[in-house]
């Protein structure tokens, strides 16, 4: 295997050294590049961000999938600062590869080349290519080479973790793996939002308890593989109106997020299952669901989210065994995926008028005279085409009209099609 190295600090790793990365197997026909993430680089010590981890980290959730590139943490491993002849003998040794690795230099590091430890060695055990970098020198290089005609992408690791430290835009300069880890551990100064749950995931694998972006995108992945597309764009709708319903209602928009995303993710299991899993929560089946097993995707999709994919957010497995016929238990979180389900903007036969929620008051009243004229509204539609009612849909709409907490006449029509 012809393989060629990369190394860098990669704080954070950013579209341009993938898109560098690319280049050289597109013109030299390398099999695959070991990217190489520095303990401390020697001539870039002080850069701010980062630990080792954090960056080992980012690299790896930057290329999934992709065989071409490889991460070795021998850098890393060996700590204090790394020399180059050192790195290239390592990997030689250990991946045996087919001829002389490449070695990708910049061709800002060109000038400096003749000072690094044993450059006369690089230069005889590696074939050294010269790209060109952002910031070009003007040195040339005084060893065989070869030149990689390379467009230039102008990004940086600096300037991404300048523009975060300033609050500017940076989110499409990184692969979105790379993102949520900045996001989820909060790196180079990125100031908390507001849809965070305050608390700060440590390290790597901030496990599944708390709601981090890195388990919300791997959700929505699961969901995407598993959901038919239209089903799955009404979750993502479904998703976003929750996260937007929970901001105003004052709830964690993240748990809202999720919540949304995956709650439709027992919709295809067959029927058989559906009432296995939905036994395991423990409550009755009831003669409408025995008749109509897809009414438990709910139920089972909630007992399924904990056991299989280890969803442990209580509030958001309750949403989502809730969201089929709602219940007299609903939490908060379960009204505003219930609304959001309901109403979501891919919903025809609404009166979008129902969307304008701020007109509600941002307080747990507010969420509940919301509900209450959704429920109304769905029950209504069900009524309208004689379908049948669930007797827990029934016992809440009781609760609520003694509440008085619905509005008084029907004047929307909810469709019906995703429930
Ligand atoms: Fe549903
Ligand atoms: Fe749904």
């Amino acid at each position: 295997m012809r393989l060629a190295i990369l190394g860098g600090s990669f704080n954070p790793v950013h579209i341009g050294h993938l898109f560098l990365a690319d280049a050289v197997l597109t013109a030299f026909g390398y099999d695959r590049i070991i990217l190489i993430p520095a303990f401390k680089s020697p001539f870039k010590q002080g850069a701010s961000g980062g630990s080792p981890l954090d960056r080992l980290d980012m690299l790896a959730a930057a290329i999934p999938g992709d065989p071409r590139l490889g991460i070795d943490d021998c850098e890393i491993k060996r700590e204090g600062v790394s020399y180059t002849i050192d790195t290239i003998a390592d990997i030689t040794r250990r991946y045996r590869p087919e001829g002389k690795p490449g070695l990708i230099l910049g061709d800002d590091l060109a000038r400096e080349f003749p000072k690094w430890k044993s450059a006369d060695e690089i230069a005889e055990q590696a074939d050294v290519i010269i790209a060109r970098r952002l910031l070009s020198g003007d040195g040339v290089y005084p060893y065989p080479n070869r030149q990689l005609q390379n467009e230039v992408m102008e990004v940086s690791s600096a300037l991404v973790r300048e523009r975060i430290g300033e609050g500017k835009n940076w989110r499409c300069l990184v692969p979105l793996g790379t993102r949520t880890i900045i996001e989820d551990r909060r790196l180079y100064g990125l100031p908390a939002t507001e849809g965070d749950c305050g608390e700060k995931p440590a390290g790597a694998g901030g496990g599944k308890a708390a709601i981090t972006q890195a388990l919300i995108v791997e959700m929505e992945e699961a969901a995407r593989g598993k959901l038919n597309s239209a089903r799955f764009h009404h979750s993502r709708n479904t998703a976003l109106l929750a996260a937007d319903l929970c901001r105003h209602f004052g709830l964690e928009s993240k748990a809202g997020y999720l919540a949304g995303i995956i709650h439709d993710m027992g919709k295809p299991l067959g029927e058989e299952e559906l009432l296995h899993l939905a036994k395991a929560d423990g409550g009755e089946i009831s003669k409408l669901e025995r008749k109509k097993p897809g009414l438990l995707h709910g139920r089972a999709g909630a007992v399924m989210l904990k056991e299989r994919y280890g969803i442990r957010s209580q509030e958001v497995l309750d949403a989502v065994k809730y969201h089929t016929t709602g219940n007299a238990a609903m939490g908060p979180l379960a009204k505003v995926l219930y609304i959001a389900d309901k109403i979501e903007v891919s919903r025809e036969r609404i009166d979008p008028a129902l969307r304008n929620f701020s007109a509600h008051e941002g307080t747990e009243q507010g969420l509940d005279r919301l509900f209450g004229t959704v429920l109304n509204e769905t029950v209504a539609w069900l009524r309208s085409r004689e379908m049948d009612i669930s007797e827990g849909t029934l016992r809440l709409l009781e609760l609520i009209e003694k509440r008085g907490l619905r509005r008084g006449t029907s004047a929307y029509s909810l469709g019906g099609g995703y429930r």
